[in-house]
């Protein structure tokens, strides 16, 4: 056998990766396309390898296997940390804005971060947790959040990050889906002038048979009230305080996994996405260098949440591997009121700024005094992210928040995707309102016919497919790879199917329309209909529902349920409470519907599926032409639904 190659590889010149301008970005581009595992090895080196890779790329899609840096064995967080410490130890890695606009800001430098982390890694091993083992996380946004997740990785623990606005059941399912050990926690969650209980939700979660789990870890965060219980739940500070700060980085494979992340698909429950150590740091580093044009002293914010890919990626890992200052924003856009944004960006003096076109769509709603009132020229790029952004929105994101001077980075990419993968690089890139842009380098999008054929050149529109892999692709579905074979790899030979339809115009740019399966987009979080239509049928007067998306002013999409009952409804408004409730209870309150029609029946085909492009119509208000209706199992339903449409 041969001997392994043990020799530290290494090179710290980070910013190297930065492409500066578009004549570049068209030569690099052509490069990574020729030559992509010339291309990522090169990218690669300039990361810190305990061992290097034996191999760049092995790769199918049918299986789908896709391995990147083979052999090679590193430590994401030898990567965030550690190999900062020389030249910018005592700059700042963390800024954290509290919820409270008059409590001060706590920071971390990146010494200080590298000891927290490793403080919390060896509170983890104490408590029996080590590599391989699943940790769930369910947080607000506070820095202990990004700590441990980090100190996961250090001991090579998976971490699964659940949104806090998720149900206690849905958090039950993901711990029970990914066998987690571990829960940590946070007491309580400050959002805006609400207290919201965190521990007592996992409290419920346990209480639904998570079997797995040996450890709750509670962070004190506002100090409320909460119920231990003895053995299983301890304090973060009883057990990470006294700890070493320092702790060796897990020798990690570069396909051992790093997380797994739930998303929602058209069918079934969300699925546990899984990211895998080497590609994922070289794509979200590269990704995060290129389209943000991070300089280093910088202060970059992203004002997602940890609990989706967007927080993974471009708040904890990409900027950190990129040596950056994140923000960490603990609030909400609208407390203590709609200005907070700018108020913080004025504040921390920020350069890049990062969210969702619905935020920009409710903020734009208020008013523009509260954006006058804020000095905003450190801003330099603005980025858009999760949603189509309208026309309207993305005009007013540049000449109110930009001042025409910012270039606008419309970022398209998925869980599954794990990083950025068609938008701006900074002001290298044209642009265009509603245009993602141009792929970047590295990534091979295509647009195919419904029969899978590829279109070909510009001015057309199709389904976006992707034709090589890139280092951050997905790697499985967590305990269930034929899911994820059927899902992303089944629908086209070769080809990872994105779900989503787009247009590529005379000028190359791709323009995302949206999703052409069964999810909905709501402010930028993924719902499977099925998933909320499951939820809405544990109503026990609820015999069938159907659930679509609309267009929605402030939310993208807004959810339409139409609803069959045993028996009719008395008060209906009386019932449209008891089913919000029930989806509060089964997923938690951003899948609630907007609009709930009660109706005698459901427009089916012979073989008794469900027409929901008819429903998809009328929900939008468009009763103009549905179609032939004339081969429905029951077309007379067609216009009762029309004629009660809550439009
Ligand atoms: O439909 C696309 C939409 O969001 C979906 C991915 O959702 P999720 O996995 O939750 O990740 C969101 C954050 C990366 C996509 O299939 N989407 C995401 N970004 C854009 C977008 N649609 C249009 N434009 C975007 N910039």
């Amino acid at each position: 056998m041969a001997r392994p190659n043990t020799k530290a590889y290494q090179k710290t010149d980070r910013m190297t990766l930065q492409i500066n301008s578009f004549d570049e970005y068209k030569e690099v581009y052509k490069r990574s396309v020729e030559d992509p595992e010339g291309f990522w090895a090169e990218q690669a080196s300039s990361f810190t390898w305990k061992k290097k890779w034996d191999k760049v790329l092995d790769w199918n899609f049918k299986e789908p296997n896709v391995k990147w840096f083979v052999g090679g064995q590193m430590n994401i967080t030898e990567n965030c940390l550690d190999r900062h410490l020389e030249e910018r130890g005592d700059q700042v890695a963390i800024l954290f804005e509290p919820n409270d606009p008059d409590a001060p800001n706590k920071t971390y430098t990146y010494k200080e971060l590298h000891a927290e982390v490793g403080k919390t890694a060896n509170a983890l091993k104490a408590n029996g947790i080590g590599k391989g083992d699943r940790v769930c996380f369910y947080m607000p946004m506070v820095p202990e959040l990004a700590i441990g997740v980090l100190a996961c990785a250090r001991i090579g623990a998976i971490h699964s990050v659940v949104f806090a606005g998720f149900s206690a059941q849905a958090l039950a399912d993901r711990i029970k889906d990914a066998t987690c050990k571990a829960v940590i926690c946070s007491d309580y969650n400050a959002r805006g002038a609400k207290n919201i209980p965190v521990k007592k939700v996992v409290d419920d979660a346990l209480a639904m048979g998570c079997d797995s789990i040996e450890t709750v870890l509670v962070h004190q965060n506002t100090g409320g009230e909460v119920q231990m219980e003895t053995g299983r739940d301890k304090w973060w500070h009883e057990e990470v305080d006294g700890q070493p700060t320092d702790c060796p980085a897990e020798p990690m494979d570069s396909e051992d996994m790093l997380f797994i992340l739930y998303t929602s698909g058209s069918t079934g429950k969300p699925k546990g996405v899984v990211h895998t150590c080497g590609g994922y740091m070289v794509y979200t580093a590269y990704s995060f260098q290129n389209v943000f044009q991070y300089k280093p002293g910088d202060i970059y914010w992203c004002t997602a949440d940890i609990g989706w890919i967007t927080g993974h990626s471009y708040i904890v890992y990409g900027p950190l591997l990129s040596g950056a200052t994140t923000v960490m924003f603990e609030g909400v856009p609208t407390y203590p009121d709609a200005g907070r944004f700018w108020q913080v960006c004025e504040k921390l003096k920020v350069n890049q700024f990062y969210t969702a076109p619905t935020a920009i769509r409710a903020l734009m709603a208020q008013g523009d005094e509260y954006v006058e009132q804020y000095d905003l020229s450190s801003l330099s790029v603005l980025g858009s992210v999760g949603e189509p952004i309208n026309e309207e929105a993305w005009e007013w994101y540049h000449e109110k928040i930009g001042k025409k001077n910012c270039p606008i980075v419309d970022t398209w990419w998925q869980t599954e995707t794990g990083g950025i993968m068609i938008g701006g690089l900074g002001s290298h890139s044209p642009m265009k309102p509603a245009h993602a842009g141009y792929p970047l380098p590295g990534i091979q999008p295509c647009l195919l016919d419904a029969d899978g054929n590829e279109l070909e050149g510009n001015g057309i529109e199709g389904l976006l497919c992707i034709k090589y892999p890139w280092p951050s692709i997905l790697r499985t579905t967590y305990g269930d790879h034929e899911r994820c074979r059927q899902t992303y790899f089944s629908a086209f030979p070769d080809k990872y199917f994105t779900g989503d339809g787009a247009r590529r115009d005379k000028d190359g740019m791709y323009r995302i329309i949206g999703r052409v399966d069964d999810v909905i987009n709501v402010s930028g979080h993924r719902m499977g209909t099925a998933e909320v239509e499951n939820a809405i049928n544990e109503h026990p007067m609820v015999v069938e529902s159907a659930v679509v998306g609309y267009p929605h002013d402030i939310k993208g999409q807004g959810i339409y349920a139409y609803i069959i009952t045993a028996g009719p409804v008395e008060d209906e408004e009386a019932f449209r409470k008891e089913v919000l409730a029930v989806v509060t209870k089964e997923i938690g309150p951003i899948a609630k519907p907007d609009k709930i029609q009660v109706v005698s029946g459901l427009p089916k085909t012979r073989s008794g599926k469900i027409m929901r492009r008819i429903l998809r119509k009328v929900a939008s208000g468009d009763t103009s032409n549905l179609g032939d209706t004339s081969t429905l199992l029951n077309p007379e339903v067609v216009d009762e639904i029309k004629n009660n449409a809550l439009v």
